[in-house]
């Protein structure tokens, strides 16, 4: 337990008003954080030291359209000061003012669930707090602020609790609904890009800035590609170590698409293979996959790339097809693999609905994935409504004006969320020559994290997007 002794602010009563000013600090900027993070730094040929400038340099350079909406929690509150904090009559919330002028709320409950004292948080920012010792009747007896700590006494029917809570902590997790809102606006994500954005393998393989440049395309636009990769056999974990570990999944830790006498998997056939995306019927399904292409002999006749933001497409067929889109968000689809004739014998079934949405009723995951789907198991009153919207929406994926075609060039390795962008590829004639790419995957949460990571540390701190990881934010 803290409680340290600085400026009282005793409160006699519960209307008490204490005028103060302290600065806010950014979380992302404590020595506590950044030592956090060294073991990246050294991964990554980046030097501590580097942070600010190469920080300031992108911030100069690169604008993007929802900055007003994450500038207020990150700008703003490292500017502002605070201006008074009220009690409410029965301690059972705080309000605080700023000094922009902005003010919150907090209930004495949540404050206590939060504490920073030692008892309840260890210093690697894991909570140690026996949550069953918390009432919602807890309530807030007396504060005094320390610098830029809010010391707080709690009571409840269990006694007293004397605890500490961070300014800056508070201003950056603020629940009203215009923080929640912006919040959530600022990790969804934008429109569907009208072309593959791309960057050199030096770029990403030799700055810091580099990697954060790709992380962020993968985060803005779905997928990236990179150019003049070499062509190395593994390259491919190379560049995904980057990101972070590759995810090994049924067909390996890597594998080849390329034309093979029987294949597992339609993909290593010369076959069109429609838009889908990889291994739906995982509980979580892999996030980025990346395909380097290690030859592409130019007799090869077809054998295009297509990708598609189906997110935008989900969006859409709800403007279009309200009563269907509900169709796909209630009745669940089969998602399958089950194939005994294969080194790895693969049984898995997994049901759940193409389209889920969170309490806002925002679209926080897609699952599309024709060739991977088993016989419908639902009630017998939803199966024709199921198809009448199933066949709508393949229709409306068939023929989006958003489609992006890409023939790979050997060199060029692609990435893309895999969560958020269907992918496919035309058929194709090999007319004796190769085609052959090399492909991984690296999980969804490993991936956002380093985009944070990386936006916190050397980019202007903007939310990850939530696409592809059912996160609720
Ligand atoms: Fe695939
Ligand atoms: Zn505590």
């Amino acid at each position: 337990m803290i409680m340290r002794r600085a400026t009282s602010l005793c409160f006699q009563n519960a209307a008490a008003r204490i005028l103060f000013h302290k600065r806010i600090l950014l979380p992302c900027l404590s020595s506590k954080f950044f030592s956090s993070f060294q073991y990246q730094q050294k991964s990554t040929h980046t030097l501590h030291n580097k942070y600010f400038k190469m920080t300031s340099f992108y911030i100069a350079t690169q604008l993007t359209a929802n900055k007003k909406s994450y500038s207020h929690f990150t700008k703003s509150a490292e500017k502002s000061k605070i201006k008074d904090f009220i009690k409410s009559f029965n301690g059972k919330t705080l309000s605080i003012k700023w000094e922009d002028e902005f003010q919150y709320e907090f209930h004495s409950v949540w404050l206590r669930h939060n504490c920073h004292c030692e008892s309840c948080r260890h210093p690697n920012g894991q909570r140690l707090l026996d949550p069953s010792s918390v009432q919602t009747s807890t309530y807030l007896a007396n504060l005094n602020l320390e610098g830029d700590n809010l010391n707080i006494i709690w009571t409840n029917s269990f006694g007293q609790h004397h605890g500490v809570v961070p300014l800056n902590f508070l201003r950056s997790h603020t629940y009203d609904k215009t923080s929640l809102l912006a919040r959530r606006q600022a990790a969804k994500n934008g429109y569907p890009c009208s072309k593959i954005p791309n960057i050199s393998f030096l770029e990403v393989n030799s700055s810091t800035l580099g990697l954060l440049k790709l992380l962020q395309q993968i985060n803005e636009d779905g997928l990236s590609i990179i150019e003049g990769v070499p062509l190395e056999d593994l390259k491919v974990v190379e560049i995904a170590n980057l990101i972070g570990p590759v995810e090994a999944t049924i067909y390996g830790t890597t594998f080849d698409v390329e034309v093979t006498k029987e294949p597992i998997n339609v993909a290593y056939s010369n076959l069109e293979i429609d838009l889908h995306q990889d291994l739906v019927y995982y509980e979580s399904p892999p996030g980025l996959q990346l395909l380097h292409c290690l030859k592409f002999d130019s007799s090869v006749q077809g054998g295009e790339s297509i990708f598609l933001d189906v997110f935008h497409i989900a969006d859409q067929f709800r403007l279009t097809h309200p009563d269907l889109f509900k169709v796909l968000v209630e009745v669940p689809a089969t998602f399958q693999k089950v194939h005994y004739n294969r080194d790895y014998p693969v049984h898995i079934v997994n049901q759940k609905p193409h389209i889920k949405l969170n309490h806002y009723g925002e679209i926080v995951a897609v699952y599309w994935a024709p060739p991977f789907e088993g016989p419908l198991s639902v009630a017998e009153e939803d199966v024709e409504r199921y198809y009448t919207a199933y066949e709508m929406f393949a229709k409306t994926v068939k023929s989006s004006l958003n489609l992006l075609r890409h023939r790979l060039q050997p060199g060029q390795l692609v990435v893309f969320n895999n969560q958020r962008m269907l992918h496919g590829r035309t058929g194709f004639q090999t007319n004796g020559g190769l085609r052959h790419l090399k492909g991984c995957y690296i999980n969804i949460d490993v991936f956002k994290s380093r985009t944070q990571v990386y936006n916190n540390l050397y980019g202007d701190k903007r939310l990850a997007k939530r696409v592809g990881n059912q996160c609720w934010f």
